[in-house]
């Protein structure tokens, strides 16, 4: 069953300004995220996984420019509209009801000084979903209960220092959802936390798309994270997608050989240190022209051709495309 497109970005490219001209950071990426569905975007540190995500909420830092494509949004009251090309205040309006985004650390977007049930009720009187502080609450305490925040009409009262991380993410969550958006945006929301928290933290994201027919992008560096959550999965290397696939295709025969170092990075109980795979290399420094593709160094199966020549995306399953030469020649 094909689902209905909520967002599309399509063909997005991002550039930093620099002084001696335009460093490319996004390069024609396209990503589509259907309603009611958890699409994960892998990569390792630097892809561009962050960038893409803050260019749908128009959160770019000031020297980043999308010099390409859109962002076609597909929610409830708004249609089609490109996001890239909405004004501020347009786009403010509609991240927040249509599109809401976590982060990794709590500590830093909370006000430490405020309550934090009043801080999520804010976000309710912002948008004029409720008529007093005392209906907020209520509404508030509820959503806490739902993210299992004990005792919840307690924690209502309680600052940011005095929860654990764990229940501060469980906040952020209930302030990104309160509004109901359809699109929920978590950046490395479980990072910071043990696996215990970040496994109850998983649960309770899909619970929320479940229960609302949410979509979420969920951005993540750990590949265990997207097995347990995500039902598509984007990979991105060098500020493009190489690979992307529905989750079970990506752990079952993953195609192109950055993926394959990835998933094989992934340490396995049993097995000593000596053996624990990495990725050759580093992600070299993004520079302004790229001729060929941008993994042929640490690749271990380059042929000459990578080195001149960008590879196509190639079908590889149902739902499944790499961009790789060989693939490309063995498809052939
Ligand atoms: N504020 C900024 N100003 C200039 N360049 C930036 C800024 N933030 C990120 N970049 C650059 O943009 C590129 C993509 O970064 P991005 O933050 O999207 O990576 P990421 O995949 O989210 O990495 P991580 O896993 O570390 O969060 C990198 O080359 C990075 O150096
Ligand atoms: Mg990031």
């Amino acid at each position: 069953m094909i689902k209905e497109p909520l967002l599309e970005i399509k063909d997005l490219s991002v550039s930093i300004k620099k002084a001696d001209g335009n460093i490319p950071i996004i390069k024609k990426v396209n990503i589509v995220i259907p309603r009611g569905t958890i699409v994960g975007l892998v990569g390792e540190s630097g892809s561009g996984k962050s960038m893409t995500a803050r260019t749908v909420n128009g959160i770019l830092p000031p020297k980043a420019v999308v010099t390409g494509g859109s962002v076609i949004w597909h929610g409830k009251d708004e249609k089609d509209k490109d996001l890239t090309s909405l004004k501020e205040r347009e786009l403010r309006k509609l991240c927040g009801r249509g599109v809401s985004m976590v982060f990794q650390e709590p500590m830093t977007s909370l006000n430490p000084l405020m309550r934090v049930g009043d801080q999520v009720s804010e976000v309710l009187l912002i948008h004029g979903l409720v008529k007093n502080r005392a209906e907020a609450r209520k509404k508030v305490v509820a959503m806490f209960d739902e993210v299992g925040i004990t005792e919840p009409d307690l924690r209502y009262n309680a600052y940011p220092h005095q929860l654990s991380g764990g229940m501060r993410q469980r906040v952020m969550i209930a302030m990104a959802v309160i509004c109901e958006p359809e699109l929920l945006i978590a950046d490395e929301p479980t990072t910071a936390l043990d696996v215990t928290i970040e496994a109850q933290i998983l649960k309770i994201i899909r619970n929320m798309c479940t229960a609302r027919n949410m979509s979420a992008l969920f951005i993540t560096h750990n590949m265990d994270a997207v097995a347990k959550l995500c039902d598509e999965v984007y990979v991105m290397y060098m500020g493009r997608v190489v690979e992307r696939a529905p989750v079970k295709e990506i752990f079952d025969s993953p195609a192109h050989p950055y993926t394959r170092g990835l998933l094989s990075s992934i340490p396995a109980i049993g097995n000593s240190p000596e053996y624990l795979n990495t990725i050759p290399g580093n992600i070299p420094e993004i520079k302004k022209e790229t001729k060929g593709c941008d993994f042929c160094l640490r690749c271990s199966d380059d042929i000459r051709k990578c080195f001149f020549e960008s590879p196509k995306e190639v079908m590889t399953g149902e739902g499944h495309y790499a961009s790789c030469h060989i693939l490309e020649d063995k498809l052939k």
